[in-house]
Order: structure tokens, then C-alpha cells, then sequence
């Protein structure tokens, strides 16, 4: 059986990673997406269990997925889950920059390792959780952002103030 992980911050899960995560569990017969528990970086926006149960709810139409979250070393998670591929989605040369130091450190970590990248469709090249994070701070989110789950789960986090 053919298992990926599709690893991230998912604070919140954007339509860019629904598109990555639609195409990447359509290469593998079990896509696990797993959330980063980053206890470095505190709370951010969602918990980590709001962020998985939106990450549920905008993949319920998939029956290869696996909800989870990870903390410590990418490579020691994949090891646990008894798989070597890591997909990521790349939508520009930043990110590329970004991506090969990860993935080079992973394969250096984890030499049977590999990370594939999948490109970001073009309507999702802008579209990040961090601007998502920042348009929340005006209570502004054009359409086709985020699923529309995700937007009544900010505008819910909004309406509390
Ligand atoms: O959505 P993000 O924030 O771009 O995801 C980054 C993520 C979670 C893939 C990356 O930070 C990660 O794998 N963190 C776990 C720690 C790790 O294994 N780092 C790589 C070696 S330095």
C-alpha cells in the first residue's frame, strides 16, 4: 500500500492545501495530513484540534485520508507511520528555496526518504495561511481563500471578538 504524508501548519487549512491534498490523494492509496504540533510557536490562531476537525470537515468527500498531527522530527513521524514519502506543494521560488533545505535535511536525516512536490494550481498562487491570519485582524476574506467551512470557523472566531 502506497502511504504519503502531506505534513503542515494547516493554520487554516487554505484552498491551496485542498487542491494539494485532492491531487495528492489521488497518487496514493492513503494520504495521512498531519498537523504540526509546534509547541515552540504557542497556540497560533486554531488549536491543533480545531485545525484537524476543519481539515476533517473540508475532506469528508475523500476516503483515503488520515486526520493527524505530529510534534518533533518530520522524518521520525514518517518512520512511526511506516512510510518514506513526504508531498509538499511548491507555488513559487521562495518556497522552492525553502522546501529543498527541507527536503535535503530530511533525506539527510532519513536517506530512504523522498519528497515530492506537487505545483500549486494558479488560482491558488497567492493564497496563504499567514495572509489568511492577517486578513482576520480585519475581519476581510475574498471569496475562494479558504473552503467555506474554514470562513463560518473565522467568521465565528471574528463574531467572538
Ligand atoms: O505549513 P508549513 O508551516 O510550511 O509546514 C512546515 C512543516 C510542518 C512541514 C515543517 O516545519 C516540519 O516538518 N516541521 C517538523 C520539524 C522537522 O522535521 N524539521 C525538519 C528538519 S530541520
Amino acid at each position: 500500500m502506497k502511504i504519503g504524508i502531506y505534513p503542515g501548519s494547516f493554520d487554516p487549512v487554505t484552498c491551496g492545501h485542498l487542491d494539494i491534498i485532492e491531487r495528492a490523494a489521488a497518487q496514493v492509496d492513503h494520504l495521512i495530513v498531519a498537523v504540526l504540533h509546534n509547541y515552540q510557536k504557542g497556540n497560533g490562531l486554531f488549536s491543533v484540534d480545531e485545525r484537524k476537525e476543519m481539515l476533517g470537515a473540508v475532506t469528508s468527500h475523500l476516503n483515503n485520508i488520515e486526520i493527524d498531527s505530529f510534534s518533533g522530527l518530520l522524518v521520525d513521524y514518517a518512520k512511526y507511520k511506516n512510510t518514506n514519502l513526504i508531498i509538499r506543494g511548491l507555488r513559487n521560488g521562495a518556497d522552492l528555496a525553502a522546501e529543498m533545505q527541507l527536503a535535503q535535511m530530511n533525506k539527510k536525516l532519513l536517506p530512504s526518504v523522498e519528497t515530492i512536490f506537487l505545483m500549486t494550481a494558479p488560482e491558488h498562487l497567492f493564497v496563504s495561511s499567514s495572509s489568511v491570519r492577517e486578513l482576520m485582524l480585519y475581519k476581510r476574506l475574498p471569496q475562494g481563500i479558504v473552503p467555506t467551512y474554514v470562513e463560518e470557523q473565522l467568521k465565528n472566531k471574528w463574531n467572538k471578538g
